[in-house]
């Protein structure tokens, strides 16, 4: 188009807008995954200057090749972040061999509490997806130092988690993966709850289709997922399987899709349980979390839950006791 043309090309059709802080494996494949399902344009933001102006520009020269159109912009600048409609952090430091989720805490807390007070003030009106971990404890970060509604404040967990119940469930019975689907509930850490009974082939508990034995193995094979890849990589954590997960959580949002996803909200009493995040099967669209489904647990079901909340909520406390809100 001729630059005479340029009436045309400003025809007030407005992009969506999402902004990923932090460059890191986690952030980039995620902006890349998300410019090619053309979510909208996309800022990348990074204190280390020239890595995502780099990453940024090389996502874009491969629209071409991909066939997709946004425009994506790399930046130390959170001016250039204003106005998003969904804004994904994974800033902050990630875990190596040897570390739990936990042991980054305070590194993180520090980091989370920085970036959300700036893109809340450029962006008072956008979705916050959080990743950094210790997942759950970041997440009540956000929002406490954002101010923002809870439903507007979620946590990528469960989607993670689930996937990779989902993955092994497929290899166990060698079915296709589109008709396994698993339900994961509670903290983004040792005391998450895979839950068989709600994790099915084509409708059919795997309770039904699979020993005791590998049911349990495959629980134990989850909750263990993220070290299991930490260990082979030695000096981070995943991030093809983290980057997927954040992306299908931000088009069920950005496209008003009404999708059920497990993730880390904020409960205000469902399943017994105030003030605290943890993950549970939400209904996420254009509002963020619309509402959050309660499923009726076994006494042992409920029981772990509550173990993971209470673990959960020692970090908390540790977050509040560290003042930065
Ligand atoms: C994982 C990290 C990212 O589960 O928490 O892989």
């Amino acid at each position: 188009m001729t630059e005479k043309h340029s009436s045309i090309v400003n025809s007030g059709f407005k992009r969506k807008k999402l902004s990923f802080v932090g460059a890191g494996q986690v952030g980039a494949t995620a902006a890349f995954i998300a410019a090619q399902k053309e979510l909208g344009d996309i800022v990348i933001l990074d204190v280390m200057e020239g890595i995502p102006q780099g990453k940024a520009l090389d996502m874009y020269e491969a629209s071409p090749i991909q066939g997709f159109d946004a425009h994506i912009q790399g930046t130390q600048n959170y001016d250039d972040t204003a106005d998003s409609d969904l804004v994904v952090v994974t800033a902050g430091i990630a875990r190596k061999a040897g570390m739990s989720r936990d042991d980054l805490l305070t590194i993180n807390a520090k980091i989370i509490a920085e970036v959300v007070k700036n893109i809340a003030d450029k962006s008072p009106q956008c979705t916050l997806i959080i990743v950094t971990n210790p997942l759950d404890a970041m997440v009540y970060t956000a929002k406490q130092v954002s101010g923002f509604p809870s439903q507007r404040v979620i946590g990528m967990a469960g989607v993670l988690d689930s996937a990779r119940m989902r993955a092994f469930i497929a290899e166990a019975l060698d079915v296709s993966i589109e008709d396994v689907s698993a339900c994961v509930l509670g903290g983004h850490g040792d005391t998450m709850l895979p839950l068989p009974r709600y994790s099915t082939v084509a409708g059919i508990p795997i309770t039904q289709l699979l020993s005791p034995e590998t049911v349990e193995a495959i629980c134990q094979r989850t909750a263990t997922g993220g070290a299991e890849i930490v260990n082979y990589l030695k000096t981070g954590s995943a991030f093809y399987a983290p980057a997927s997960s954040i992306v299908e959580m931000a088009e069920a949002i950005l496209k008003d899709k009404k999708r059920i996803l497990p993730c880390a909200a904020y409960l205000d009493g469902e399943y017994g349980i105030e003030g605290s995040y943890l993950g549970v099967p939400c209904k996420l669209g254009g509002q963020g979390i619309e509402s959050i489904m309660e499923l009726d647990l076994s006494d042992d079901e409920r029981y772990s839950l509550h173990s993971s909340m209470h673990a959960v909520r020692e970090l908390i406390a540790k977050v509040d006791a560290m003042h930065l809100f």
